[in-house]
């Protein structure tokens, strides 16, 4: 299917914000890491200042440095003037206020177009739609991250979810998805199917973790081999 850009609502975090929401230690950090519907963030970026290794998949990597920057101006104060309507489903606690949550996403989203150009040419940046099978070996990763995009887009079914799982466990030896709740903010549907599924094969838990930004959203999947 097309990946057209004026359906894309590209929003970034942080590593900060990626390590309270994967548990992430430095003995983590230091593994070789695929971040799947990673768009925007500046994880990739901030991980390779620090001399950590990061590849990010997602198809808005198709688009170029300024359709990116020309999208994320458009959608910015829409999705911020949305967060406004909604001030009660988020915990305003680590980030203080609708002010301080604009200038973290745009400084992450800011970092993340800087740093664009290079990450393609250096291969950290790869345009690839899940779950088409992406280019890499069995097992090339140690660790691979969803935030934000499997199990929040809840709707796009339990084979999207199971077809894009399978290939992040061919690729990588344990994965970490978060949140675990769906976009009206609820428990997802699928959770307890998806668990059900792979328990058959792999270690599965529910583990939480220091994030909560999204109402009782301090949970993420973690899938490991046996
Ligand atoms: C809400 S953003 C999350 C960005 C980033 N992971 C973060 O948490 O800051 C969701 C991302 O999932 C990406 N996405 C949507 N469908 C995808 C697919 N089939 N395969 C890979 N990425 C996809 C979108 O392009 C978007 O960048």
């Amino acid at each position: 299917m097309a990946f057209e850009l004026e359906n894309t609502v590209p929003w970034g975090r942080n590593l900060d914000e990626y390590r309270s929401m994967f548990n992430l230690t430095n003995s983590d950090l230091d593994k070789r890491i695929i971040s799947f519907g990673d768009g925007p963030a500046s994880f990739n970026c901030e991980m390779t200042a620090l001399s950590k290794s990061v590849v990010s998949i997602d198809p808005i990597y198709g688009f170029s440095t300024s359709q990116l920057t020309g999208r994320i101006e458009q959608i910015k104060d829409i999705v911020i003037e949305q967060t406004r309507k909604n001030l009660e489903n988020f915990v305003w606690t680590k980030i203080k206020n609708i002010d301080e949550l604009e200038t973290i996403r745009l400084l992450a989203m800011d970092r993340f177009l800087k740093d664009f150009e290079t990450g393609k040419i250096e291969g950290r940046y790869l345009n690839h739609q899940l779950p088409d099978r992406t280019q890499f070996d069995d097992l090339t990763f140690e660790l691979g991250l969803s935030s934000h995009f499997l199990i929040l887009y809840s709707q796009l079914g339990f084979d999207f979810h199971v077809a894009c799982m399978t290939e992040m466990l061919r690729v990588a030896r344990e994965i970490r998805i978060f949140p675990l709740l769906d976009l009206n903010a609820k428990r997802s549907e699928l959770l307890d199917s998806l668990v059900a599924h792979f328990q058959t094969d792999f270690v599965v838990g529910i583990e939480k973790t220091d994030y909560e930004f999204q109402k009782k959203g301090d949970q993420m999947l973690t899938i490991k081999r046996r």
